[in-house]
């Protein structure tokens, strides 16, 4: 069976995207599903919080990266596999996650310039370029399907072209947002996007949803937001909660740690909502 892939993904950025990406991820590994985070953001946040400082530095050195992984394409040299860039066994939670790690770095932003510069300047189109880059992404990602239950996108604010090859793949799309009136405007567009792709695999909306993060139950206007956001789109049930501790989640632990012990008083919102995305993605 092929995995689940799945972009997590807003124009907006700080919604919440990579937080998101990572409490998944580890609830759903400690769940038993076998688990593939892809960085796609070369802030490359949540390669941080899955593998901490001191690994990703060795998987740089060790050119175990996303930005090495497509260097290949554009620059040529000895054709690597997808697999062998990829990190085995990351997160600092005990109970043997089953989570596999694709780590981005800063660099990763120049291989799509140097990519566009040199197709543009062999007269591709854009249309052609956004097919290759297309392309590129789904032959990795096929190349360990039999691997995975479930692949994770983290995408970056704003727009690239490997955050559209992964939302052309992806067979279900997760938007975090603020339940605020500015970041409901910016899910607008972004939806027709996530929509328009989605059609193209004769997909419905029914594989795009919503989520709502850092929210605040006593702010009247994340309350009436929230039940705004509820008539315009398919919003999760669950919410999940502006948390001390899951912004501290986000730092490396060296010391092992139960997922109580590392989420915290939040540790059941986000099982519950782990739970209700394997059932919206049909992932049971
Ligand atoms: N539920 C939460 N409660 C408290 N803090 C949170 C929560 N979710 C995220 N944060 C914090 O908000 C900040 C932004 O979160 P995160 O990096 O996950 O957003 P993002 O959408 O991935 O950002 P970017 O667009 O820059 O990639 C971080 O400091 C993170 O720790
Ligand atoms: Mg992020």
């Amino acid at each position: 069976m092929s995995p689940r892939t799945v972009s997590i993904v807003n124009m907006k950025g700080g919604v919440g995207k990579s937080t998101t990406v990572a409490s998944l991820a580890e609830a759903l590994s400690l769940e038993g599903l076998r688990v593939l985070v892809v960085d796609l953001d070369p802030q490359s946040n949540v390669s941080m919080m899955l593998a901490g400082q001191d690994r990703w530095i060795d998987l740089r050195k060790n050119g175990q990266t996303i930005d090495e992984y497509f260097n290949q394409f554009v620059y040529g040299g000895e054709p690597r596999f997808f697999h062998e860039f990829i990190a085995h066994g990351v997160s600092d939670l005990s109970g043997d996650p089953q989570l596999d790690l694709l780590i981005s770095t800063p660099e990763f932003r120049y291989i799509e310039r140097h990519a566009l510069e040199k197709w543009v300047s062999q007269g591709f189109d854009i249309r052609q370029l956004n097919a290759r880059f297309s392309r590129l992404t789904n032959s990795a990602i096929e190349s360990v399907s039999d691997n995975y239950d479930l692949v994770l996108f983290d995408c970056p604010p704003g727009i690239s072209m490997f955050a559209e090859a992964a939302i052309e793949l992806s067979e279900f799309i997760v938007i975090p947002t603020i339940a605020d009136y500015v970041s409901r405007l910016g899910i607008f567009a972004f939806r027709k996007r996530a929509l328009r792709s989605m059609e193209q695999r004769r997909f419905t909306d029914e594989r795009i949803w919503t989520v709502i993060t850092k929210f605040e139950q006593h702010n009247t206007l994340h309350l009436s937001e929230a039940d705004m956001l509820k008539t315009q789109f398919n919003v999760f049930d669950t919410r999940i909660p502006q948390a001390e501790q899951i912004a501290r989640a986000a730092e490396w632990s060296d010391q092992k740690r139960t997922f109580e012990q590392k989420y915290g008083a939040a540790a059941q919102v986000i099982r519950q909502f782990a739970a209700e995305f394997r059932e919206r993605a049909g992932l049971i």
